[in-house]
C-alpha cells in the first residue's frame, strides 16, 4: 500500500509508539483487503465500549495508549446507564471497570456519547461523499445509505486508530465498485412502523453481506423507518449499504443481478416465527430512539402504568433534549436509560424473554443478550407492557 512520507515517518514510530502500533493496524488491513492508500476521514464512531465485550483484556489495550483523536470521535453504547447503572440492576464490580473504560476514551479525547445513532445528535460527523471509520453496524448501513457517506464496519481497534491518525484505509465501501446493488428487493405490501424491521430482518437473511435495492411501491419511509431497516439487515445478515428507490441517495438499478419480491405474507411470517408470548421485559429504543419516537410512547403510555419493565433506549443528548418526553413516559413506570442498551448490558441477562419491536434487537438479543426474543409493533409491545395482552 502507498505512504505518504509523513505516514511512512509514523509507520516507522517517528511519532511515537502508540500512533506507530496505530498505523500498524491500518497498513494491516489495507494489505489483506488491497487498498492503494489510506484517505482521510471525517469522524469515527468507536466499538469496544461495553465492559461486557471487552473484559479486562480490552480495558488495559486501550488505557495503555499515549495519544490524542484527530477528528471527532464518540463511542458505541457502553454497558450501562452511566448515571443510572443502580436502576438497571448493575452492580459496583461492572460499574467501576465500565467507568474506567470510558475514562480511557476520555482520555485520548473522545466525546463521551455512547450511541449507536451518532447521526441523531451531531450533524457535522457526516455529509455525503465522507469518508468515515464508524463501528456500530446500524450506524454504518445509515451512514452509507441514507447519508450517503462511506464508512466500512470497523472494528474497536481499526476505529480507534483512525481516531488518532486520522485516517482509514482506502476499501471496500469507500469505492465506487462495491457500492453497486446486487439484488432488487420488490416489496408488494404497505409498510409502516416495525414492518420496516421485520422487512430488514428477513432481507438480511437473503442478501447476507450483499447490497439490496429497494422498490417499496411510492412508500415513503420516514427515517426512523430507515433506520430501522437498515438495523435489521446489519444484524440477520451483514448489510452496510442499501438503496431505496426515489428516497435514499441512490445509482440506477440496472447492475442488480437478481429480483426478490416480498409481500405482505412474508412479512407477517416474519412476527408469527418470533412471537412475544411469555415476555417478562419489553424494550424499545434498538437503535436508540429519536426525538419523534419518544414522543410516540410518551403518547401511547399516557395516562397509564406498565405492569411489566418496559426500557426505552436512547442517546444522552437527545434524552436532555426532550426531557418533558422522557418524564412523560417515566410517569408510567417505564424506564429511559441512556448510553447503552438491551443487547450490550449484562443487565438484560436477569431476563428469560424479551418483546421489542426491532429487527436487529430480534436478531441479536438470543446470541448477545441471552434472552429469547419476540417482535411485535411498537404499539403491541406497548400493550403487552401494559398488560392487555398475554
Ligand atoms: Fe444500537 Fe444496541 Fe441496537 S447498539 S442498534 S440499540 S443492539
Amino acid at each position: 500500500m502507498y505512504l505518504s512520507r509523513e505516514e511512512e515517518g509514523i509507520y516507522q514510530g517517528e511519532r511515537g509508539e502508540t500512533l506507530r502500533r496505530m498505523m500498524e493496524i491500518l497498513v494491516a488491513l489495507g494489505d489483506i483487503y488491497g487498498a492503494e492508500k489510506l484517505v482521510p476521514v471525517r469522524s469515527v464512531q468507536i466499538a469496544g465500549v461495553s465492559y461486557k465485550n471487552i473484559g479486562e483484556a480490552g480495558l488495559e489495550w486501550i488505557s495503555d495508549l499515549q495519544c490524542s483523536v484527530v477528528v471527532p470521535s464518540i463511542l458505541n453504547p457502553a454497558g450501562m446507564d452511566l448515571c443510572r447503572w443502580k436502576q438497571m440492576g448493575i452492580g459496583e464490580g461492572f460499574a467501576l471497570k465500565q467507568k474506567e473504560t470510558i475514562e480511557a476514551y476520555r482520555k485520548l479525547g473522545v466525546t463521551i456519547d455512547c450511541t449507536c445513532t451518532p447521526y441523531q445528535i451531531y450533524e457535522g460527523l457526516a455529509a455525503k461523499g465522507d469518508h468515515l471509520a464508524w463501528s456500530e453496524s446500524s450506524a454504518v448501513s445509515y451512514a452509507n445509505s441514507v447519508i450517503g457517506a462511506r464508512t466500512n464496519r470497523e472494528g474497536g481497534p481499526s476505529a480507534l486508530a483512525a481516531a488518532l491518525v486520522g485516517k482509514t484505509a482506502l476499501y471496500g465501501y469507500h469505492l465506487d465498485e462495491n457500492r453497486l446493488p446486487t439484488l432488487l428487493v420488490k416489496v408488494e405490501s404497505d409498510l409502516r412502523g416495525s414492518d420496516y424491521g421485520a422487512l430488514g430482518f428477513l432481507v438480511g437473511g437473503i442478501v447476507k453481506d450483499g447490497v439490496p435495492f429497494f422498490r417499496l411501491r411510492g412508500l415513503r419511509p420516514s427515517l426512523d423507518e430507515l433506520k430501522a431497516l437498515g438495523a435489521a439487515m446489519a444484524a440477520s445478515g451483514s448489510v452496510a449499504l442499501y438503496y431505496v428507490e426515489d428516497v435514499t441517495p441512490a445509482p440506477a438499478v440496472g447492475q442488480a443481478e437478481e429480483t426478490i419480491c416480498i409481500g405482505r405474507k412474508e412479512i407477517e411470517e416474519v412476527y408469527a416465527q418470533h412471537p412475544g408470548g411469555g415476555a417478562d421485559v419489553v424494550a424499545l429504543g434498538c437503535p436508540h430512539c429519536s426525538g419523534q419516537e419518544l414522543e410516540k410512547i410518551a403518547r401511547l403510555l399516557q395516562g397509564k402504568k406498565v405492569q411489566k419493565e418496559l426500557w426505552v433506549c436512547t442517546a444522552r443528548k437527545i434524552a436532555d433534549k426532550h426531557s418533558d418526553l422522557v418524564a412523560a413516559i417515566e410517569e408510567s413506570g417505564a424506564q429511559v436509560f441512556c448510553d447503552t442498551c438491551m443487547v450490550v448490558s449484562p443487565a438484560t441477562e436477569r431476563f428469560s424473554r424479551m418483546m421489542t419491536s426491532s429487527g436487529k434487537a430480534l436478531a441479536y438479543l438470543p446470541g448477545l443478550g441471552g434472552v429469547k426474543a419476540g417482535l411485535e409493533s411498537l404499539e403491541e409491545c406497548i400493550d403487552v407492557a401494559l398488560e392487555r395482552r398475554y
